[in-house]
């Protein structure tokens, strides 16, 4: 534990856990005894269908049921959903009070927990309502990854090969048998791009690469029966996000081979049920995704790997064409 996070825990005046259900029988008890401190535990159903104003109600209520002041301390116990979930109740209840993440998926160690994007899902779409709020500290400890499931697992590695095509090629090598040994190198490219453009204003944007289809995929996965998780609809988003580099940029059409047989990887443990018919419903997530200049998606593409350029207005019929591609690809 570093001393930052002790001086966090022993400041404040209130600790309260936020976790979820499948997190808090695994490693409730072992983290609470680990950080040597009696919290409240709020513990939460799990799933992103529960990153609502619902679940944000809950946190605020026990707060305010245990009188937490300024000086109380969330610790966000969980997956990204849980990050999100408590920095944006934590950033929101008496004008902001201080939280410290500790990310138990390998999305969140990566990406979600890292960076002080906070926020739910709203109105259908995902991350609608949100602040910028920066943890006290982010602690990552891989043996949390012991009990995830590979599914989940593999949604991270998406996440791991985004910062491979956008800043370091080395990262494209990623799998599930090295993943660990890189997750400390992910979260300092994210660190070194945020430091640079904390509120998302230029180049902070090319985090996005792979997220502006890959949201409306998710967003409408969540209405089917079949819906998908966040890293593997970003592996679709980034594979049409390739194909789309390749006719705009030329991209040399070998990182996208080779892409092809890692989304086989990627997307083993889940069956995707996606055809012609999703192509309109994507589209119409698309256009309403809070990133958009005017209505106008804005993509992530690339000229070479580790070149990434952002704000490229794409227009709707190649959108398309890549959206077809990508579902032809893998269904
Ligand atoms: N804020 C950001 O910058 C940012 C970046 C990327 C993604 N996100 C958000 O993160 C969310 C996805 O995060 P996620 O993939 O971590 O999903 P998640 O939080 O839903 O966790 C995935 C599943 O794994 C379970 N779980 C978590 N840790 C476990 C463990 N150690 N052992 C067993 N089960 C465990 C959870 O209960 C859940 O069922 C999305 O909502 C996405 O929008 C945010």
């Amino acid at each position: 534990m570093s001393d930052k996070l002790k001086q966090d825990i022993n400041e404040a005046s209130k600790i309260f856990i936020l976790t979820d259900e499948n997190v808090a029988p695994f490693w409730l008890p072992e983290t609470e005894y680990g950080l040597g401190c009696k919290a409240i535990d709020i513990v939460l159903k799990s799933g992103e269908q529960h990153k609502n104003l619902q679940s944000v109600q809950r946190i605020w209520k026990t707060l305010m049921k245990y009188h937490a002041d300024r000086n109380a301390l969330i610790i966000n116990l969980g997956g990204g959903v849980i990050t999100d979930l408590g920095g944006f109740a934590a950033s929101t209840y008496k004008r902001g009070i201080r939280f410290i993440n500790i990310p138990t998926t390998l999305l969140a160690m990566v990406d979600a927990a890292i960076g002080g994007k906070t926020g739910i899902d709203f109105g259908g779409g995902k991350n609608q309502i949100g602040t910028f709020a920066e943890a006290e500290d982010v602690l990552i400890h891989p043996d949390y990854l012991i009990t995830l499931p590979q599914r989940e697992l593999l949604s991270g590695l998406a996440e791991m090969l985004k910062y491979g095509f956008i800043a370091d090629p080395e990262l494209l090598q990623v799998n599930l048998e090295n993943c660990k040994q890189f997750i400390l190198r992910c979260g300092d490219i994210k660190r070194e791009i945020v430091e640079k453009d904390p509120i998302e204003k230029g180049l902070r944007k090319i985090l996005n690469f792979g997220h502006t289809l890959g949201h409306a995929i998710e967003s409408h996965c969540l209405t089917t029966d079949r819906p998908l998780l966040h890293g593997e609809a970003v592996a679709l988003g980034m594979g049409a996000a390739l194909w789309l580099s390749e006719m705009k940029f030329g991209l040399d059409a070998a990182v996208l081979q080779h892409f092809e047989n890692q989304l086989k990887m990627l997307l083993s443990e889940t069956e995707i049920s996606l055809s012609e018919a999703d192509v309109e419903p994507i589209l119409n997530y698309l256009v309403h995704d809070k990133k958009n200049n005017d209505d106008k998606p804005q993509f992530v593409l690339l000229e070479a790997v580790g070149k990434p350029i952002w704000d490229v207005e794409v227009a709707p019929k190649w959108v398309e064409e890549a959206l077809l591609y990508i579902i032809n690809k893998v269904c």
